[in-house]
């Protein structure tokens, strides 16, 4: 059963622990993009203004733990301190937030019981533990050792079975303590479920797939294959598919070892999946001025790769996403990081503006999220998630993901 935070009662004086996702893109201490910080704010707002003694915890970026060398994991340490997340989180809070450079042991239980009502304690960095991701049952005892109640509030890391999302909530259920999903979370997990279970109101139903690999997307991929009227490919791994279909592809990125796996998906659609007609090829990757960028109809001729949809497929694309009740999108049409080849998704992000009002539409993390704000359209989607890895897994696993479920 899901327990909100507004269902918890007595918060003043509460040593509450919430799993937030504070994995923001940051180089040197300096955050290129806040938006997930932000996004817990309503969350940790209202704990401290219930006179809660609200301790965050998350984590930032990857320690690669199977490193032999412990220097190079010092320096993966040092590149990924949480200290700049708690500067910045003091910026857009009243509240006091104190740092605490500890993840285990004395000098973290003395500065949760240093914690005054209302005030906050960022914990550094969960994956300083090496027990984080291998879920250690002693880490998890320890950091539930710190709460009165456990709040999740971190929906892109739901997907991840790990001490801080899944050991510590699980340990406090069985002492009989309050665990709870924040703000984020419920908003998060009620927009996707929207997504996974699909009403008939909300037909026809358009998925928008790009990115890199088919291999990434192939359980999401069949599980939307079940659920939509139309999926709509774009971005590299449209060309794995045109593959498939026999089409020259140039030099474009191709999975070889996925090829009969598009092609069943092609046989399975009947004709719901979408593919590009044409394409934005290019000679170079490297933007040199040298280089020859054309449009592409049908095949790719050799020595040159798609990069992007054409002006033809952007056209198609925008007709069947102008005919949906709902849209998923997931993954980028081009490199859109290129000026050269944002064009097509440019297209969709124009075509779910256009579309605002008349459809619920929803944009699902990662890459194509960034661009959806580098382009100005956060405000045309009905949601546009934190979480890219999670919002996935949600959709691929039916709407489960461990973190949800230990909770729910
Ligand atoms: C994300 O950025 O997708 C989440 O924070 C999860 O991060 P992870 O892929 O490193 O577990």
């Amino acid at each position: 059963m899901l327990q909100t935070i507004e269902s918890l009662k007595d918060l003043q004086g509460k040593k509450v622990l919430v799993r937030v996702d504070f994995n923001v893109p940051q180089k040197g201490g300096v955050i290129r993009d806040d938006n997930r910080i932000r996004a817990a704010l309503p969350t940790i707002n209202y704990l401290t203004g219930k006179g809660a003694k609200v301790i965050l915890m998350s984590h930032l970026g990857k320690i690669k733990w199977k490193e032999p060398d412990p220097a190079k994991i010092e320096e993966m340490k040092k590149a990924n301190d949480m200290a700049c997340v708690a500067t910045r989180l003091g910026e857009l809070v009243t509240t006091k937030v104190h740092f605490c450079p500890a993840t285990h042991g004395e000098e973290l239980a003395k500065a949760v019981a240093d914690l005054k009502d209302g005030e906050i304690l960022l914990m550094q960095n969960t994956r300083y533990e090496k027990g984080e991701e291998k879920n250690n049952p002693d880490l998890a005892k320890e950091w539930a050792s710190l709460a009165d109640v456990y709040v999740l509030d971190a929906f892109g890391s739901a997907h991840r079975a790990h001490a801080s999302t899944v050991g510590v909530p699980t340990i406090l259920k069985q002492e009989g303590k309050p665990v709870a999903e924040g703000y984020l979370m419920v908003k998060e997990v009620d927009n996707l479920t929207r997504c996974v279970e699909v009403a008939s109101s909300d037909r026809p139903y358009v998925a928008i797939l790009g990115g890199f690999k088919v291999s990434d997307k192939i359980k999401v991929i069949d599980s939307l294959l079940k659920k939509c009227d139309k999926i709509i490919i774009g971005g590299a791994m449209a060309y794995t598919f045109k593959k498939a279909m026999g089409e020259a592809i140039g030099h474009s990125p191709c999975e070889e070892d996925q090829l009969d796996y598009a092609k069943k998906c092609l046989e399975e659609a009947h004709g719901r999946i979408l593919l590009p007609v044409d394409s934005i090829v290019t000679d170079s990757f490297e933007p040199t001025e040298t280089r020859t960028i054309k449009e592409c109809e049908g095949g790719i001729p050799d020595g040159f790769q798609g990069v992007d949809i054409g002006p033809k497929t952007r056209e198609l694309y925008k007709k069947a996403i102008l005919e949906a009740k709902m849209v998923f999108w997931n993954g980028p049409m081009g490199v859109f990081e290129q000026k050269e080849f944002q064009a097509g998704t440019l297209a969709i992000c124009e075509a779910i503006r256009e579309l605002k009002g008349q459809a619920f539409t929803v944009c699902g993390g990662g890459d194509s999220a960034s661009a959806v704000k580098q382009f100005g359209y956060k405000d045309d989607f009905s949601h546009v998630s934190t979480g890219g890895g999670a919002s996935l897994e949600m959709i691929e696993n039916d709407g489960h993901l461990p973190g949800v479920d230990v909770l729910r």
